[in-house]
């Protein structure tokens, strides 16, 4: 049955690295949500890192988990916090059903703020190993075009984590 606007799950959404996982945790606790950290959620679940799991099990079983977790959460679930995995949105179904039972949030910011922070997540992010600087900088472009799609965009260029949480709940009014 449908769900009222107003208790949907909200969805966050972006490249890695831009803050999603305490962008939402700041948000949640303002906006009296529960907060829910996909990539967490797998890590426990699985009892291993992210980057264990590419290692010893590779990518592909890494996505078969983020589809399932992400599929269960959002059938099941509302009035949530939910930061997802930059990659998750590869996946059309994860897309599908985010995008009908949820209102999802692009995280905006450009690739002269994101460079900065990379030297802080480059070590838990498997996707950026043994990759040049162009071609990190080639995904962050590719990957854009995942995202772009029915849904809120907000640019959060220059802001610390709590102050885009409260620009997040202005713009969306939330
Ligand atoms: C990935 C992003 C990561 C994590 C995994 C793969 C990606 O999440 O799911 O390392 O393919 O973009 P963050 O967006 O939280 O870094």
């Amino acid at each position: 049955e449908e769900i009222a606007q107003k208790d949907k799950n909200i969805v966050l959404i972006g490249f890695m690295g831009v803050g999603k996982t305490t962008i939402g945790q700041h948000l949640a606790k303002k906006i009296g949500r529960d907060f829910i950290d996909v990539d967490a959620q797998i890590e426990q679940k699985y009892g291993m890192p992210v980057t264990q799991i590419f290692q010893s099990l590779g990518e592909k079983a890494f996505r078969q988990m983020e589809k399932d977790y992400i599929l269960d959460v959002c059938s099941n679930s509302q009035h949530k916090i939910i930061s997802l995995g930059g990659g998750a949105f590869l996946q059309d179904e994860i897309k599908n059903i985010c995008l009908s039972t949820s209102n999802v949030v692009y995280l905006n910011i450009s690739w002269e703020t994101w460079k900065q922070r990379l030297h802080l997540i480059i070590d838990s992010r498997p996707i950026l190993q043994n990759k040049s600087m162009e071609e990190i900088e080639q995904l962050f472009y590719t990957r854009q075009n995942s995202y772009s799609s029915n849904h809120a965009s907000v640019n959060i260029d220059g802001l610390g984590f709590e102050e885009a949480a409260d620009h997040l709940i202005q713009t969306l009014d939330l």
